[in-house]
């Protein structure tokens, strides 16, 4: 059976790890970033999803690879996280953000699922704060809420097709995305690790199995898997 995988943001973090993941179980990997995966094996289209026409030049090539699987596997990923606040974000900040994290996916969606036969699915990429907020990202924390909404009504609109849907909800994980926004302070580390259950952050290639596991199931469409290692709350 030919299986693919469409990823977005596979050049690094959680993206790559799943990249792997799956190309370990016989997938054929596509992945969407501005870099390179740099991966063997997979397939690097390189994108910047924040320009509105971002698809149009690989459109015909992701078809061609879905007409081609008997199963597809979407998972968005990619993302962008900014410091902003409800009382300074401005129209044009706030529009990027949701071009990378919500308005792409949606993109990408409306592109593939016509090519999508029963058994595939589409897997989001959300976060903690796709269901709580914390002071100081406000266009994350919508746009993570936004992907929340799209997985509910990916499974409403695709009753019946054979498309499973889930959304996955990673805590602090050890990527690239934390690192820029907390560096590598020792002290910060362990602030944020107090507030974890299992006391450490969570290595990218749990929230890869978590992904191939949800690819594998669709018992879980639907669901909002929080993959946070116990966030303790305050
Ligand atoms: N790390 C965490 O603690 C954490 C917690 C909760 C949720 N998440 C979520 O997990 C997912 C992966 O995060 P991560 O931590 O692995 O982040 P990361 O290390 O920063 O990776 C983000 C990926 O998104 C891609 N990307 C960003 N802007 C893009 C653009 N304009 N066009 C195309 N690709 C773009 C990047 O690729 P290029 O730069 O090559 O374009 C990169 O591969 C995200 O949805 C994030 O919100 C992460």
């Amino acid at each position: 059976m030919a299986k693919l995988v469409i990823i977005t943001g596979g050049s690094q973090g959680i993206g790559r790890a799943t990249a792997q993941r799956f190309l370990a179980d016989d997938y054929r990997v596509f992945n969407l970033s501005r870099r390179d995966i740099a991966l063997s094996g997979a397939v690097q289209i390189s994108v910047d999803m924040v320009n509105v026409d971002w698809l149009s030049a690989c459109a015909e090539q992701l078809v061609a690879a879905a007409k081609e699987a008997d199963e597809v596997v979407l998972i968005h990923n990619a993302a962008r996280q900014e410091a902003d606040a409800i009382d300074s974000l401005d129209g044009a900040a706030f529009r990027d953000v949701l071009q990378v994290n919500l308005v792409a996916p949606q993109q990408l969606n409306n592109l593939m699922i016509p090519h999508m036969k029963p058994g595939s699915s589409i897997l989001y990429v959300g976060s903690t704060l796709a269901e709580k907020a914390v002071k100081g990202c406000a266009s994350y924390i919508a746009s993570k809420h936004g992907l929340v909404g799209l997985m509910r009504s990916t499974v409403q609109d695709l009753a019946g097709r054979g498309i499973h849907s889930s959304c996955v909800c990673p805590g602090f994980t050890d990527t690239g995305m934390l690192r820029g926004h907390i560096g590598d302070n020792p002290e910060i580390i362990a602030a944020i690790t107090e507030n974890v259950s299992a006391g450490r952050l969570i290595d990218p290639q749990e929230i890869a199995d978590t992904l191939h596991f949800c690819a594998r199931s669709p018992v879980l469409s639907g669901a909002v898997i929080h993959a946070n290692l116990g966030q303790i709350e305050r």
